[in-house]
C-alpha cells in the first residue's frame, strides 16, 4: 500500500534530492498484535521516512533520472509518513543514503517515540528517533526528529490527525519534522590486530552550537554481560574556553577534544590492543536535551605461529612415528588443522587418513590460545620423498598456512647411533603421546 507512492528510488527537487525509505514505527506494548520478529513486547507498524532536499554532489550522474517525491493524492489519517524537511542539521553522508536506495542496498530503518532529557512524556514539541543503517558496512545514523508545529493549518478546516500518533498532519498527509540531533558511525564493526592501534568511529551533529547545558560523551565497553567505562568527556557551558574535561578508564584510550567540540568527531582511539579490548562499544553523546548512541563492535585477531615437531622424518617400517603441529598464541579460539601428504608421484596433496588428535586448548595470560595437533604416522604407506604437511586455517590468516616435513630414506651404513637415537626419540615420544592422549580423553 505504501509503495504506491514510491515513484522512483531517488527524487530530485530544486535544492537537492529526496530519499524515500521504508521504515517501521516501533512502539512498546501492544500485546497480541506485537512481535512480527519475535519478542512480543513491541509492535512494528510499516511507516515511510521521506528525507527532503538532501544535498547532492552536482556532478552526480545517477541523479538524472529522478522524479520528485509525490505525496499521496488523498491524505489519509492511517498512513505513517514522516517527512523530514531540509534543516539546519546536516545529515552526514547523505549521499550514501541516496545511493543505497538506488543500488538496492538494504537500509534498515526504525522510528520510535523519543522523550527528551528532563521532560515529561507528553511534552511538546513531540520528538521521534529514527535509526538508519545502510546494509553492507554502510553508515549508521540515529537522528532525533522534532515534530514541526503546523502553523499554516490554522485555516477553517482543522488538520487531519494521524490516527495512531494523534498528531496533526500537513496538508499533504505527512507528519512534518526536522532533524535536531544526529549521532552516527561510519564503521559499526572492525577487526584489529593484537598489539595494534585502532579508532572506533563516532560523530554527532547538532542544531545549537554550543549546546545549552554542555556536551557530554561516554564510551562504554560491554562484553559478555559486563561493562565498564572506557572514556568520559564533558564540557561545561559556563566555563567557555576552559576546554573539555576528559577522563580515560583505560590507558591509551583517547578522544581529540578539539575535534569533538569543533567538528563533532568523538572517535575513540585505542593503542596497544589487548584481547580484553574486544567487545561492543557504546558511544553516547549528550547535547543539551538530547542524548543518543551508536554501537561499534571491535574484534581482536592474532594469527597462530605454526611449527612442526620434526624438520625431517627418517623412513622406517615400524613403529609409527608421532608428529606434532604446534599452533601458538592466536586469537580468537577457532582454528582448523588438517594433515596432508604428497608423494613424488602425486600432483595434489591428499588428506591423511591415519590417527590424528588435538590437545585441549591452552589460554595464555594475554588471552591468546595455543593448541597442538598430533599425527600418528605409519611410514609404510609414506615412502621416502613424501612430504607431510600440517595445514592451519584461522581467520587472522589471509590464506591457510602450510608447514611441511619430508620423509627421507634411511642412511645406509654405519650411522648406528643416529638410528638408535631416533628410535629412542620416537619411543619416548610415542609414550608421551599416549600419556597426553590418555589425559585428554
Ligand atoms: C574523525 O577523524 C578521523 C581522523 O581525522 C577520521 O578518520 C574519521 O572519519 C572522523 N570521524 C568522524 C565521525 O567524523
Ligand atoms: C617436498 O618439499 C620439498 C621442499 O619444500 C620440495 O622441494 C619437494 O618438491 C616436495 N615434494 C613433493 C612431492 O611435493
Amino acid at each position: 500500500m505504501l509503495n504506491v507512492f514510491m515513484i522512483g528510488c531517488l527524487v530530485s527537487s530544486a535544492y537537492g534530492a529526496d530519499v524515500v525509505l521504508s521504515c517501521f514505527l516501533v512502539e512498546e506494548g501492544g500485546g497480541m498484535m506485537g512481535g512480527m520478529g519475535g519478542g512480543g513486547l513491541f509492535t512494528r507498524t510499516p511507516a515511510m521516512l521521506v528525507l527532503r532536499d538532501l544535498p547532492t554532489a552536482s556532478d552526480s550522474d545517477s541523479l538524472d533520472s529522478v522524479t520528485p517525491f509525490n505525496p499521496p493524492e488523498k491524505p489519509s489519517a492511517d498512513e505513517l509518513i514522516f517527512e523530514v524537511k531540509g534543516s539546519s542539521v546536516e545529515i552526514p553522508d547523505a549521499e550514501s543514503l541516496l545511493h543505497a536506495d538506488c543500488n538496492e542496498q538494504e537500509v534498515n530503518c526504525e522510528i520510535s517515540r523519543y522523550v527528551t532529557r528532563g521532560s515529561d512524556p507528553g511534552a511538546r514539541p513531540t520528538h521521534f528517533i529514527a535509526s538508519l543503517q545502510v546494509g553492507g558496512e554502510g553508515i549508521s545514523l540515529t537522528m532525533v526528529l522534532q515534530v514541526l508545529t503546523n502553523e499554516e493549518a490554522a485555516s477553517e478546516t482543522p488538520p487531519l490527525m494521524q490516527s495512531k500518533l494523534e498528531l496533526p498532519l500537513s496538508q499533504s498527509g505527512t507528519l512534518l519534522t526536522e532533524v535536531v540531533f544526529v549521532v552516527f558511525s561510519r564503521s559499526q564493526s572492525l577487526t584489529a590486530p593484537l598489539g595494534g592501534d585502532t579508532q572506533l568511529d563516532c560523530g554527532f551533529r547538532q542544531q545549537d552550537t554550543p549546546p545549552v547545558g554542555g556536551l557530554g560523551l561516554e564510551w562504554r565497553l560491554q562484553y559478555k554481560g559486563s561493562g565498564h567505562k572506557v572514556l568520559e568527556m564533558s564540557t561545561v557551558e559556563e566555563e567557555a574556553g576552559a576546554g573539555p574535561h576528559v577522563s580515560a578508564g583505560r590507558e591509551g584510550a583517547s578522544v581529540d577534544p578539539a575535534l569533538a567540540v569543533e567538528e563533532g568527531n568523538v572517535s575513540l582511539t585505542l593503542t596497544n590492543l589487548r584481547v580484553a579490548d574486544e567487545g561492543t562499544y557504546i558511544c553516547t553523546v549528550t547535547s543539551g536535551m538530547f542524548q543518543t548512541q551508536q554501537i561499534v563492535k571491535l574484534h581482536i585477531t592474532q594469527p597462530p605461529k605454526v611449527s612442526l615437531s620434526e624438520e625431517k622424518v627418517i623412513y622406517q617400517e615400524e613403529p609409527a612415528q608421532k608428529l606434532s603441529c604446534h599452533c601458538n598464541s592466536y586469537y580468537p579460539l577457532d582454528v582448523e588443522v588438517e594433515w596432508l601428504s604428497i608423494s613424488s608421484s602425486e600432483a595434489e596433496p591428499t588428506s591423511i587418513t591415519e590417527e590424528t588428535s588435538l590437545s585441549s586448548h591452552r589460554q595464555h595470560a594475554d588471552g591468546t590460545f595455543s593448541v597442538t595437533a598430533y599425527l600418528l604416522l605409519l611410514l609404510s604407506t609414506h615412502p621416502p620423498g613424501t612430504n607431510i604437511t600440517c595445514r592451519v586455517t584461522h581467520q587472522a590468516l589471509g590464506s591457510a598456512v602450510d608447514v611441511s616435513t619430508r620423509v627421507l630414506a634411511p642412511e645406509t651404513g654405519d650411522n648406528f647411533y643416529g638410528i638408535m637415537i631416533s628410535i629412542l626419540v620416537v619411543t619416548v615420544g610415542t609414550a608421551v603421546f599416549y600419556q597426553v592422549m590418555g589425559s585428554t580423553v
